[in-house]
């Protein structure tokens, strides 16, 4: 693997093993395997804000024994006029191997993908626009797989602003590839007609019944021009006690505002894998770091 720009550039195969990889992580301390290679440097590079995903691949990062760099946009030579293709080209000639990078304008981390660096650089995709948050729907998949085996035929709902999401987004295509049934939940100005492999129910009561996994999702505030009438949203789209199902296991990518798309009270009460979700996503960034890094020629 040199990048990792979405899901669908990744076969099932290559999905599996960073799944199997990551699995490894979760119970084994790496044994200094990385530091007897050369060691890697990864620099992290955030133009949108983040918690659990830049923490998670510095987490990762060091746990691999790899150096890492913090980018601030708002200190760099980028307020000088330097393009971002310049800017990495001239980390990867100071030494940096791997650009973990989260951009607002889709299509982005693919062009950069395309160009030549001097010492050969590899890209992660840390979340993009609207359209691709991979390491996001690996670590969904993990979790997803730990707590209800093959997702064969299992019903994941997927409930909230689909259209603007980009963990919804690679969740439908990589949940799908392994045999989920994805149903998604929203009010008609967050559906995107445009994905395929999926069923919408716009009754979150039907949406919801006898499922298997429910994720909820974060109004994506920063993409949406028009106001949302957010009380009928509370009102109509809130997965709350009255509609959660017992048996189900419930999911958020995180960050939760708590009150808008999950109650207070069963985030309190069911809210366990919200917290385990990132947890797992050190062992699974971790995966996908060190199978990048395997493919690292200086
Ligand atoms: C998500 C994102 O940035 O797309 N967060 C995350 O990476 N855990 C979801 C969100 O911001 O709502």
């Amino acid at each position: 693997m040199k990048h990792l720009i979405d899901i669908k550039s990744l076969k099932n195969d290559e999905i599996l093993e960073i799944i199997e990889l990551a699995k490894y992580y979760e119970k084994n301390v790496p044994l200094g395997t990385q530091k007897k290679k050369q060691k890697g440097s990864v620099a992290l590079l955030f133009f949108e804000n983040s918690t659990r995903t830049r923490f998670s691949f510095e987490m990762a990062s060091r746990k691999l024994g790899f150096d890492v760099f913090n980018f601030e946009a708002q200190k760099s030579s980028i307020l000088k006029g330097e393009g971002f293709f310049d800017t990495l080209n001239n980390l990867n000639a100071i030494g940096c191997d791997i650009a973990v990078i989260r951009h607002s304008r889709e299509g982005f981390i693919e062009e950069l993908a395309q160009k030549n660096y001097s010492y050969g650089l590899s890209l992660i995709n840390a979340g993009e626009g609207k359209s691709a948050h991979p390491t996001q729907a690996l670590l969904d998949f993990y979790t997803l797989n730990k707590h209800l085996g093959t997702l064969e035929g299992k019903k994941i709902v997927i409930v909230g602003d689909i259209v603007h999401s980009r963990v919804a987004k690679s969740n439908i295509e990589l949940l799908s590839r392994f045999g989920a049934q994805v149903v998604c939940c929203s009010p008609d100005y967050f559906e995107d007609w445009t994905l395929e492999h999926i069923k919408y129910e716009p009754n979150i009561n039907i949406a919801l019944k006898d499922a298997d996994a429910v994720m909820g999702l974060r109004i994506q505030k920063e993409r949406i021009e028009n106001n949302v009438p957010y009380a009928q949203y509370i009102a109509d789209y809130q997965i709350n006690e009255k509609n959660m199902p017992d048996s189900a296991i419930l999911m958020h990518p995180g960050p939760v505002n708590r009150d808008v798309e999950i109650s207070s009270t069963l985030l309190d009460t069911k809210g366990e894998i919200i917290i385990e979700q990132p947890r797992n996503g050190v062992f699974v960034r971790m995966a996908v770091l060190d199978l990048i890094f395997e493919g690292v020629q200086r």
